[in-house]
């Protein structure tokens, strides 16, 4: 754990009564104003998210997301407030695009000064990490497979703040690569959802490929490739896409677990929310596997609080560390080390 300023906070009323008091997280990290409202017990009060339609230029401009962002937030906060009093507030400062970040996180700094509570900063990738316990705390050590459109990585976790990155992708993540093919066939997206439903009516089965097997690093993009290459329609091609990025997810996994011994996995981001994916993860041998609930695979501020009570829990020094600076790329790994 870094030794980043020092906290004044009075943690009483979250030991005591955590009934009672409330915690809000923001998430502005790309296309989506997401915050969420979570008790001292990690149970989900409400969660909302406006989507910024900003895509008819084929892509997130960041520019017009954190523009978009800029002019949703204070209505969604106050959505999500209704009448209730929060106690901590917390946002993603990264990784994500600077220009969104910078909305969530002044905003949120703003409101704790103003009213005088803890302010905490989020690693996205902690947020997705702590979707999965239902607000309890887990038990370390425990690997976790974090997919989303962002990243494709593989974590020890062995404590809170204390991450090793064993595995990340050389090119493209799986999410990005459900995105591209979406818009190869033009899809909506984000286009994983489609690509899901779209593999359900195929009807040819073309061998799956294992992306680098026998290595532990993901790499993506020669998939991308083949899935163009096989020259088949959008349900085939969807189908072949899905069980070969499954099935790779489930070498990675076995290598990890052969090479650490931990058996305890937790996967999560977007594309934790395909059927298809979780079915051949959970066929590993010996494993012991969650998943978070398919509402808070996505990027959502629900993840963003419930990380938040982690550092709460955790009494880490970076609860009103008003001075960081908010990032675009960096790992769990780098973040604390
Ligand atoms: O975690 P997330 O909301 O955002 C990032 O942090 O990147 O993940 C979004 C990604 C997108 O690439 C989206 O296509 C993918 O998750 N995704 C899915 C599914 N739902 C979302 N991929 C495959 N199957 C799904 N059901
Ligand atoms: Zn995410």
């Amino acid at each position: 754990m870094n030794n980043r300023n020092t906290n004044n906070f009075c943690y009483q009323n979250f030991d005591e009564n955590p009934n009672s008091v409330n915690i809000l997280g923001i998430d502005t990290s790309c296309d989506d104003t997401t915050i969420g409202l979570i008790d001292g017990n990690g149970k989900i009060i409400t969660k909302k998210k406006m989507s910024l339609e900003c895509d008819y230029y084929g892509g997130v401009v960041p520019e017009l997301a954190a523009r978009m962002h800029l002019e949703n937030i204070d209505k969604l906060f106050l959505q999500v407030l209704g009448d209730k009093t929060i106690h901590a507030i917390s946002a993603t400062i990264g990784p994500g695009l600077l220009s969104s970040l910078v909305v969530g996180s002044n905003f949120a700094k703003t409101y704790a000064k103003i009213k005088n509570i803890p302010f905490i900063p989020v690693h996205h990738l902690e947020g997705h990490i702590y979707a999965c316990f239902d607000g309890k705390s887990p038990s370390y050590p425990f690997l976790a497979l974090l997919i989303s459109g962002g990243h494709s990585d593989l974590y020890l976790c062995k404590g809170f703040g204390k991450y090793e990155l064993i595995a990340k992708t050389c090119d493209d993540s799986a999410g990005e690569v459900f995105d591209k093919i979406g818009r190869h066939f033009g899809l909506p997206f984000p286009a994983g959802p489609h690509i899901e439903k779209s593999a359900q009516k195929a009807s040819k089965f073309i061998t799956p490929t294992i992306a680098m097997k026998g290595k532990l690093s993901f790499s993506f993009s020669g998939l991308k490739t083949k899935s163009i290459m096989i020259q088949e329609g959008i349900y085939n091609t969807s189908w072949f896409l899905q069980e070969s990025i499954g099935l790779t997810l489930k070498e990675k996994v076995s290598l990890a677990i052969q090479k650490t011994g931990v058996t305890q996995v937790f996967v999560c981001g977007g594309v934790a929310a395909n059927e298809t994916i979780r079915k051949h993860i959970r066929e590993i041998y010996g494993i012991n596997v969650l998943f978070p609930p398919l509402e808070l695979c996505m990027d959502n501020g629900a993840m963003i609080a419930l990380a938040a009570l982690e550092h709460i829990r955790n009494r880490t020094t970076m609860i009103n560390d008003f001075q960081i600076d908010e990032f675009p790329r960096m790992s769990l790994e780098d973040y604390y080390g």
